[in-house]
């Protein structure tokens, strides 16, 4: 057993929603898309990705564990690689705070193997997209480990990117968008861009209606390639849609505009689904559950005569459900009456639990909802969290480590 230093940095990591949906990839190789697409940074407190680099001489190769687990092989997978590898190609030296002598030369770097520990916040069985927080929080660690510098900004995001798309957008907080790019043949352009921080629009909350679902989805990857090869409607939509909206969308956030950032978000979220109907063979992702979700919102934003609550659903049945501040607690209320509480935890904060709880809902709010032909029934959704837009990846080396920092190996 050699002597030789670990070195070892951990990073948080947060998910985010899109609003403009990424669906369909312009070059796989470079993992790029067809269109542009924007998203929120969700906080941290409820959801997040965890990640402990370390790097040593000792180390006889790179290893992998994913909730405690030893992904075997994961040194091989092509994402992973990507991640690393990219990271390392911007490392700087490691120097001693206190002496100023140089510990690690950049250079040197690559010449060790990394461990990598990582694990969800969240229950994996809820069916939350955990991969844009994985990889960006492997990429965040990669980078704090390495002291890596970026030669042009959003440089790191293009290194996330080729871990899974939507993993750019994690490495920044607020409101996210990622532009395709195409004009640089290595598709370095192909990045995020922070449109606006998580204190710009500090009212925005999220509810998100964890929906029981059994059976499997068609992943990200394979789906949007099935929707690529087949369906004219995703043509469509990359071609005369998205960019008007993009605009649109990003004006809107920019002006706090509830009523047209809500708007345009169902409207996408609607055609993203609708893409999956185009494709041949079809995919679904929503369930019936989903769509009475859907159908109780546009009867609360018509009972209130404004746009109160807007829904969003990615490649599963979960709602994410925007809305502001001041509503958040009767959208809450509205959702856990059609959708009663089911078992322990089932309401991720419990300040946020009591307050739905107690809250009393309109006599011609439930009048109006009942229309839809919902009746409150407990099991169909597992679980309901309540949240904000937040910042993007944090260093919590002092707080946290998942792999031992004397034997590299995880904890
Ligand atoms: C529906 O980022 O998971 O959530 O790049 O193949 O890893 P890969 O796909 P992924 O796709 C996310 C699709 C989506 C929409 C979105 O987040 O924009």
């Amino acid at each position: 057993m050699s002597s030789s230093p670990i070195y070892i940095e951990t990073a948080s990591a947060p998910t985010n929603i899109a609003t403009i949906k990424y669906w369909g990839k312009a070059d796989a190789k470079w993992n790029t898309p067809i269109n542009d697409s924007v998203s929120v940074t969700l906080d941290q407190a409820d959801l997040k990705a965890v990640t402990t680099a370390a790097a040593s001489l000792s180390f006889e190769k790179d290893r992998l564990w994913l909730n405690g687990v030893e992904e075997e092989g994961a040194a091989e997978n092509k994402r992973f690689r990507a991640c690393v590898d990219g990271v390392m190609a911007l490392a700087t030296d490691k120097v001693d705070p206190k002496t100023g002598e140089v510990l690690v030369k950049k250079e040197d770097w690559k010449k060790m193997h990394v461990h990598i520990s990582s694990y969800n916040t969240f229950p994996t069985a809820a069916g939350l997209a955990s991969s844009a927080a994985g990889y960006a929080a492997l990429v965040a660690a990669m980078m704090f480990l390495v002291g890596a510098k970026e030669e042009y900004p959003g440089q790191f995001s293009t290194i996330a990117r080729q871990g899974s798309g939507s993993a750019c957008r994690s490495l920044y907080g607020g409101f996210v968008a990622w532009r395709k790019g195409g004009d640089k043949p290595d598709w370095s352009d192909s990045m995020a861009q922070q449109v606006a921080d998580e204190n710009h629009w500090p009212e925005i909350r999220a509810v998100i209606m964890v929906v029981s679902d059994e059976k499997k989805d068609t992943s990200s990857t394979s789906g949007m390639s099935t929707s690529v090869a087949t369906s004219e409607l995703l043509k469509h939509r990359a071609a005369n849609v998205v960019s008007k909206r993009m605009e649109a969308i990003e004006k809107a956030f920019l002006a706090k505009d509830f009523e047209s950032f809500g708007q345009l978000t169902m409207a996408d979220s609607n055609q993203f689904h609708a893409t999956c109907l185009d494709t041949y063979p079809p995919i679904f992702y929503m369930n019936d559950v989903s769509k009475s979700i859907i159908r109780i919102l546009h009867a609360y934003n018509a009972w209130a005569g404004e746009l109160r609550s807007a829904y969003t659903y990615d490649a599963g049945p979960n709602a994410v459900i925007f809305t502001l501040d001041k509503y958040v607690v009767e959208v809450g209320a509205l959702m856990l009456h059609y959708y009663p509480e089911f078992g322990e935890n089932y309401i991720s904060n419990p300040e946020f639990g009591t307050k739905i709880k107690e809250f009393k809902l309109d006599e011609g709010l439930l009048e109006a909802t009942k229309k839809t032909g919902r009746t409150p029934v407990a099991g169909q959704v597992k679980m309901m969290y309540y949240t904000k837009s937040g910042p993007g990846p944090q260093l919590l080396t002092d707080q946290i480590l998942n792999l031992d920092p004397k034997t590299g190996l995880n904890t």
